[in-house]
């Protein structure tokens, strides 16, 4: 796992865009894992900003969302489908078709989970997968006690969670829908590399459970240390708890520029 403890926002943008370009540069059909929440906006600023002045082309490129909330109308501003085309895939050339999410709205939930398994594995599996953590260690909504070994299903959201996401409810923990449909974390194990952000004081107990910590079912994102290519992306706020922070910049800092993501 390699931790990059960066200078805030700009240092964050540049090296998660940068992931996501010189994969598209080198593979431009490869297959891009992308996540809701704050966590990646200034990355998926720096991403439309960089396709809009024709440094790159997602023209090829096809993309998985992670996750999906139950039940919320198509038109639904929060709904994930939504959000990531206005946050990120309507403002570069991807091809919308190619854009694709859990089905919320199915009728037949499980039926949905495993077409969205079978439709990630038809694509050759996920080039590059983008995460959020919460602050109880979720990674896509694999909610504390989720199985190390799930693929997509159905969870239903904790408390912290619906508390967490109020805030694009109007400020209603009781609007955020209970369930959601989510990638588990063998599905997100699988992608090729892993782009982890997290940024603010209150991600740091998740991140130092993240990168120090035990693997265990309680803090779900620590499955990541069983993954080969990890990238956490943090700024020094998330850091904080890190009892090797002084060996992650260091590292950081003498790593060939060419090595860089
Ligand atoms: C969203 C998702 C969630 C978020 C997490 C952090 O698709 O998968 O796991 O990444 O809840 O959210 P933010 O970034 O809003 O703090």
């Amino acid at each position: 796992m390699e931790v990059i403890i960066t200078s805030g926002p700009q240092e964050i943008a540049s090296i998660g865009a940068d992931a996501f370009c010189h994969l598209v540069d080198r593979l431009p059909g490869a297959v891009l894992g992308l996540a809701t929440g704050s966590s990646p906006l200034t990355i998926y600023d720096e991403i439309a900003r960089r396709c809009d002045a024709g440094e790159v082309s997602f023209a090829q490129a096809s993309a998985f969302t992670l996750d999906e909330y139950v039940g919320l109308s198509a038109d639904h501003p929060q709904r994930y489908r939504n959000v990531i085309a206005a946050e990120l895939t309507d403002r570069i050339d991807i091809d919308p078709a190619r854009v694709n999410g859990p089905d919320g709205l199915a009728d037949d939930i499980a039926a949905a989970c495993a077409a969205y398994e079978a439709a990630i594995a038809g694509a050759g599996g996920v080039d590059l997968q983008i995460l959020g953590i919460g602050t109880d260690g979720h990674i896509a909504f694999n909610e504390p006690g989720s199985s190390l070994a799930s693929r997509t299903r159905i969870k239903t959201l904790t408390a912290q969670t619906r508390a967490d996401n109020a805030r694009f409810f109007g400020d209603d923990p009781d609007a955020v829908p209970q369930h959601c449909l989510t990638q588990g974390l063998a599905t997100i194990m699988s992608a090729r590399h892993l782009l982890l952000v997290a940024t603010g004081r209150a991600k740091s107990e998740a991140i130092h459970h993240l990168v120090e910590g035990a693997v265990s079912a309680m803090w779900p994102a620590t499955i990541l240390q069983h993954h080969p290519k990890v990238t956490v992306l943090v700024d020094a706020a998330a850091a904080s708890r890190l009892a090797l922070s002084d060996y992650y910049r260091e590292t950081y800092r003498g790593k060939p520029a060419w090595q860089h993501i």
